[in-house]
């Protein structure tokens, strides 16, 4: 007999990608950022440390959210901060998705929604991308018990990004929340914040993982219209997020230059190693994140990942049924992309 609810026991649960705990990997594989976080970070810890952890945190983050509204031009109101921005995802369908209701993706994209839609026993409903990646007017159309459409942008895995004037035109129809996940956002070219306060339907997720370099720490956060800010607090845990955590998220989001230098080297050895892709014949996809989504018109890709995997180099092998399989590349140092390319050409 089980104890389980039937949907979790039917559940396969989400997959992360490949953590190694021993040896040396070079680690394309999960879009870590390759560089240390600004120093600045250890300092805030430290201090957090020294002064005390045996008080509970602020339950609102109010340190955090002051330096971030400063940052991105927004009220503190407007900021909910979360443990990772998967942590958020997590809330937002909780808030909003009621069991049976129907939660809206596109496909192929980041896989962990269609999970949350299942842990929370409601349904999820996938709209194909066009085969160049824009999203069909189909995601805005109307559909019983819809409830929340979450959007990728830029997406994982094809690291493209949907144009913010189509995101609102998107919305606009949507009959519920629409979640822009900006998780990768600081490497593109533009960011959909700005909607946030022209539809209150739009909320936009942000993360420290990835372009500071700080997804040991787990620290994300949502913009979103202060009612629904409001709303969202009642769903989570009183204190979701730890001093050390906030201290040191703090102190990232506050030193921008350091933000600037890193998204400028990320973004020429992206460019770098998409060159280098489609001369191998790999129809990389032009990207507006830290990775490169890379299928092979020429030959199968999973072998490539698995002899790579021989080699201590770890990339992401994705195979989406309906749409074709690649690998997802991150975007590393220059040498280790260096590394994964050399082997790659002995390979192809
Ligand atoms: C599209 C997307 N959203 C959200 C996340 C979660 O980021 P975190 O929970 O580390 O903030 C990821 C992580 O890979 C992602 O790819």
């Amino acid at each position: 007999m089980s104890y389980f609810r039937r949907d979790i026991d039917e559940l396969v649960g989400y997959t992360p990608g490949e953590q190694p705990r021993g040896g040396k990997f070079i680690k394309l594989n999960t879009n870590e950022n390759p560089y240390p976080p600004s120093p600045a970070v250890a300092r805030a810890i430290t201090a957090a440390a020294e002064r005390g952890l045996a008080r509970y945190p602020d339950p609102l983050g109010t340190g955090f959210r002051d330096r971030a509204a400063a940052v991105l031009g927004v009220d503190p109101d407007w900021i909910l901060c979360g443990n990772g921005s998967d942590e958020i995802l997590t809330l937002v369908t909780r808030a909003f998705v009621a069991q049976g209701g129907l939660l809206r993706l596109p496909y192929p994209s980041y896989v962990l929604y269609k999970t949350l839609a299942q842990i929370q026993g409601a349904r999820s409903g996938e709209v194909f991308f066009r085969p160049e990646w824009a999203l069909p007017d189909d995601f805005a159309a109307p559909a019983d018990g819809l409830r929340l459409a979450f959007l990728p942008n830029p997406n994982s895995p094809s690291g493209t990004l949907i144009a913010p004037a189509r995101v609102l035109e998107i919305a606009e129809p949507l009959p519920c929340p629409l979640v822009v996940d900006e998780a990768y956002v600081d490497f593109a070219d533009e960011n959909c914040l700005s909607l946030v306060a022209r539809n209150e339907k739009i909320l936009v997720s942000r993360t420290l993982s990835k372009s500071y370099a700080l997804a040991g720490l787990r620290f994300g956060f949502l913009v979103a219209q202060p009612h629904l800010i409001v709303g969202l607090r009642k769903v989570k845990d009183s204190y979701n997020c730890d001093a050390l955590s906030l201290a040191a998220a703090t102190a990232a989001i506050d030193d921008q230059a350091w933000l600037t230098a890193n998204r400028a080297k990320i973004v020429a050895t992206r460019t770098r190693l998409t060159a280098r892709l489609r001369a191998l014949g790999f129809a990389a996809v032009d990207s507006q994140a830290n990775f490169v989504w890379a299928p092979h018109p020429g030959c199968p890709v999973r072998p490539l990942y698995e002899q790579l995997k021989k080699n201590h180099i770890l990339v992401r092998y994705m195979d989406y049924p309906g749409w074709g399989d690649g690998l997802r590349i991150s975007v590393g140092t220059d040498d280790q992309v260096d590394a994964c390319l050399t082997l790659l050409e002995s390979m192809v």
